[in-house]
């Protein structure tokens, strides 16, 4: 899919298939009470081809809601599709990133190749919709609904959709270079969500991984990042004992990936930041196996290592100024004459000596080496994602993933990266107390921490391994692969972790100085220095 962006006034578009937003102007509590559809863009046109149908009352202009009608009068679109944000008052950017989504995937099956998305005049003087955030969330929905993991099927292949244009208000519009730099911005996200999804969705026989390393270097090729792809000798040579106990019993040989990003001028006194993505390629257990039913799921097991390869492709488009390493740990877990086995006693790469309880519990194996590693390369701030648990996912659902901070500051900052990308984290204990149930009569720590608070134990197990370095866990195990085909978005990988890490990363590169001293002084305490470090910071300003 070709993304483009034009300035036009919506009626004077030539389109297959232009696409208009409603919402709900109703502002009564009373579920009785008619919606009030109203058209976000104020073109006289688009208005009076609509009008008739939105006082027809057929449609309400609900959360991703459509109606199509053909050949609108006065119009040079040859159809025109109406998709709704739902109640005027609430509408956000959620609700367009959605929206756009679902008008690609609305167009994907009906034999539309090109979408043309208004988002015009209209949709600025909300405050909730301003027009930077709207035009990227379009775009990232745009990518987010063209994609349909069907690289495998010989019936769907003519399905993709070509082009997909945004429609911005006119060329004199005082946002257009805001909204230009949003749109370029939207296209990488996108993209890089995307390229998560297509890794993720790939099954465990083709991506085994040493193919996820194959990936994870062409990509750092064509972006210019730097990457390494080592094996065995290379696990042995760091005394990762953790990692290779995890990848002994498959024939298929482990994979530590490591990608950076170094740019040429880092801002002054920039962290230096690490990625840790999960890459179990297939997970079955080991030799405490899993059961059958639903195992095929398994292949999906290194959606947080994809989701560290796709955030390192847009990093290394969007420049942030501060070194990000990212390291992928991948490896299969498999049962075998080779495999380790419930009471193994294995050595970490920080020395530390782990009981291994339960040879399903492997994630956090190989996340506590590539930690170790990551600190070892110069991380001075590290972000790890991993389908790690089915704890978390009885905790959250499918609706939330797990998030898990060992430092306040830290933790803050991905919430402003919430704030930007849209994806939901909650927040999960890490109390002391977690580590007691880890604690091992014959090793330092085991791998398991029995049957409750699974989510904490398993966290509280990497923490052991990261120091005093400020770190942020995330368990994407319940929203790795979306269940169920949504109107914005198909069944299956989700590359949830993508626009979320990169935000986080973003937010460490402080805004060159600007005019206004207390935004400079606010932003580079916010940067740089723990919150009573700022406050000190403001004072000798002042
Ligand atoms: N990959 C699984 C976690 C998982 C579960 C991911 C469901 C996606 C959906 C992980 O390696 C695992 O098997 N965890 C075990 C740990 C247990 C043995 C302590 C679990 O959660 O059951
Ligand atoms: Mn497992
Ligand atoms: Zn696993």
């Amino acid at each position: 899919m070709k993304a483009k962006l034009k300035f036009a006034a919506p009626s004077t578009v030539i389109a297959d298939l232009l696409v208009v937003l409603a919402a709900d102007k109703n502002t009564s509590k009373e579920k009785t009470a008619a919606a009030e559809p109203t058209l976000l863009p104020k073109d006289a046109a688009v208005l009076k081809a609509v009008d008739a149908i939105l006082k027809g009352g057929e449609f309400k202009a609900g959360c991703c809601e459509t109606l199509l009608i053909h050949a609108p009068q006065g119009l040079q679109a040859k159809r025109l599709l109406i998709v709704g944000l739902g109640k005027a008052a609430k509408a956000s950017v959620l609700e367009v990133r959605k929206a756009a989504g679902t008008a690609v995937r609305f167009a994907k099956p009906r034999g539309s190749r090109e979408a043309t998305f208004v988002l015009a005049e209209g949709v600025w003087p909300e405050s909730q919709l301003p027009p930077g955030p709207c035009t990227r969330a379009a775009l990232e929905g745009a990518y987010v609904g063209d994609f349909d993991p069907d690289s495998y099927r010989s019936d769907r292949k003519d399905q993709a959709l070509v082009s997909f244009a945004l429609i911005a208000p006119g060329e004199a519009s005082a946002n257009k270079e805001e909204i230009e730099e949003a749109f370029r911005t939207g296209v990488i996200v996108g993209e890089a969500q995307n390229f998560t999804r297509s890794l993720v969705n790939e099954p465990g026989n083709t991506l085994t991984p040493t193919e996820l390393g194959k990936r994870a270097a062409a990509m750092c090729k064509q972006q210019g990042l730097t990457c390494t792809v080592e094996s065995t000798e290379k696990l042995k040579e760091l005394k990762m004992g953790a990692f290779w106990s995890v990848s002994q019993g498959s024939a298929e040989p482990p994979a530590l990936i490591v990608m950076t990003y170094d740019p040429k001028n880092p801002a002054p006194d920039a962290p230096v930041l690490g990625l840790v993505g999960k890459g179990i390629t297939f997970d079955t257990g080991g030799i405490s196996i899993k059961p059958a039913d639903g195992m095929e799921k398994m292949k999906y097991d290194m959606a947080g290592g994809a989701a560290m390869i796709g955030a390192m492709q847009a990093i290394a488009q969007l420049q942030p100024r501060m070194k990000v390493i990212g390291i992928v740990c991948a490896a299969e877990n498999m049962p075998g004459g080779k495999a380790q086995k419930p009471g193994d006693v294995q050595v970490a790469m920080s020395g530390k000596t782990i009981e291994i309880i339960n040879t399903d519990a492997e994630g956090r194996l190989v996340l506590a080496d590539g930690l170790a590693y990551a600190r070892q390369l110069g991380a001075t701030h590290l972000i790890d994602a991993a389908t790690l648990t089915g704890a978390c996912v009885v905790a959250l659902g499918h609706i939330n993933a797990g998030v898990f901070a060992n430092d306040e500051a830290v933790y803050q900052r991905f919430q402003d990266a919430l704030k930007i990308s849209g994806e939901r984290f909650w927040r999960l204990p890490l109390d002391d107390e977690y580590r007691d149930m880890i604690v091992s009569q014959i090793a330092d720590i085991m791998n398991t921490g029995g049957r409750w608070g699974g989510a904490s134990t398993a966290a509280i197990f990497l923490k052991e391994f990261v120091g005093d370095t400020p770190w942020l866990h995330l368990d994407i195990a319940g929203t790795a692969w979306v269940e169920e085909t949504k109107p914005w978005i198909a069944k299956g990988p989700s590359g949830i972790g993508v626009r979320s890490i990169l935000e986080w990363v973003r937010g460490f590169d402080v805004a060159a100085p600007a005019t206004d001293a207390s935004v400079t002084v606010a932003e580079i305490c916010r940067a740089h220095c723990t919150p009573t470090l700022g406050i000190h910071f403001l004072f000798i300003w002042r």
